[in-house]
Formats: structure tokens, C-alpha cells, sequence
């Protein structure tokens, strides 16, 4: 059966969101279904069906969510949600942001720890990108995919 890749971004000016897409053609041409959405239309009972998840976002601010991810970040560390379970879920997150900036990838780092925290499957080691974002991000997802395709 096809394997479905959820694909989730964070985005204030739209690299991430470009980000998102571009590995989205990626995967699919890989032979993978894809669903691209913004952090802040992610319902939480629907996050935890998920089973591979790439996390894509931006920082901003002094090392915060971007535009569209403020809601999402709310509802997931609110005490509400204090034991929501993400055990299905195997993913990998892809930070942008820039070394200028004193909180280099906060955002990406910290939903890193809280997926994680919430039993969430790290299958690949968190990815970083100081300004330029293209070359790490092609590297990522061939990575990610190779991590997919040795699971059954
Ligand atoms: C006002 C502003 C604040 C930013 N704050 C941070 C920050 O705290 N940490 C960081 O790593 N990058 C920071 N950045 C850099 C962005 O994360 C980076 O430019 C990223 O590529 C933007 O992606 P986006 O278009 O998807 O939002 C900031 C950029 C701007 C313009």
C-alpha cells in the first residue's frame, strides 16, 4: 500500500510554506502520497492518527512560532494536553532560521522536545537551516524517505 507522508509547516513569510511544497514534489515522486497543511489547521485528535510527519517551520519573533503556528504550539503545551499521546507518530523536524538571531531555530527545536516529550518517534536527527534553506532541506527528505522506506 502507498505510505501517506503528512507534510506541516510554520511560516511568517513564506519560506517554509515554499519549503513545504517543494519536498511535497519530492516525495510524491518518490511514489508517496502527500497532505501539506499549516501548523495552526492541525487538529490534535487528527495528529495523533498520524503515522509519518514532516515538521517544517520557521522562527520568529525572539525565537517563536511563526505566524501560523501560534495556535498549534497553544493548544499543544496547554496542561489540557499534558498526556497526549503521539506514539504513532514517526517524524523529523526541518528548522529555518537565522545564526543573526539569538534563539537560532527555537521554534523547530522546541516542537522537536515536545514531540518527542509526547512519545512522538524521532526517526531523523532534527535539520537546521541558517538562511539558505534549499540544499539541507533536499538532504533531509532523501534522508527522511530512507528511514521510511527500511520500515515495513
Ligand atoms: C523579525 C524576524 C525575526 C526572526 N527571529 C528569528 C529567531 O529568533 N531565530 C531564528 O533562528 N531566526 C529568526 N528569523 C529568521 C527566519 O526564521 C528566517 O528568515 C526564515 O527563513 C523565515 O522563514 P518563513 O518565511 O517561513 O517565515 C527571524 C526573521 C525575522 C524577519
Amino acid at each position: 500500500m502507498t505510505k501517506s507522508i503528512n507534510i506541516i509547516f510554520g511560516t511568517q513569510t513564506g519560506n517554509a510554506e515554499q519549503a513545504a511544497n517543494d519536498i511535497s514534489e519530492y516525495v510524491k515522486s518518490n511514489g508517496f502520497q502527500t497532505f501539506v497543511q499549516e501548523l495552526d489547521d492541525v487538529d490534535l485528535n487528527n495528529l495523533k492518527e498520524m503515522e509519518y510527519l514532516m515538521i517544517i517551520t520557521s522562527t520568529f519573533g525572539d525565537g517563536e512560532m511563526p505566524g501560523n503556528a501560534t495556535i498549534f504550539w497553544s493548544k499543544l503545551t496547554s496542561a489540557d494536553n499534558d498526556n497526549l499521546d503521539l506514539k504513532k507518530i514517526r517524524y523529523s523536524v526541518l528548522a529555518l532560521g537565522d545564526r543573526t538571531h539569538a534563539d537560532f531555530c527555537n521554534a523547530g527545536k522546541i516542537l522537536d522536545e515536545k514531540f518527542e516529550k509526547q512519545g512522538a518517534n524521532k526517526i531523523l536527527e532534527r535539520a537546521e537551516c541558517d538562511v539558505e534553506y534549499d540544499e539541507i532541506s533536499k538532504e533531509w527528505s532523501k534522508n527522511f524517505l530512507e528511514k521510511i522506506k527500511q520500515i515495513n
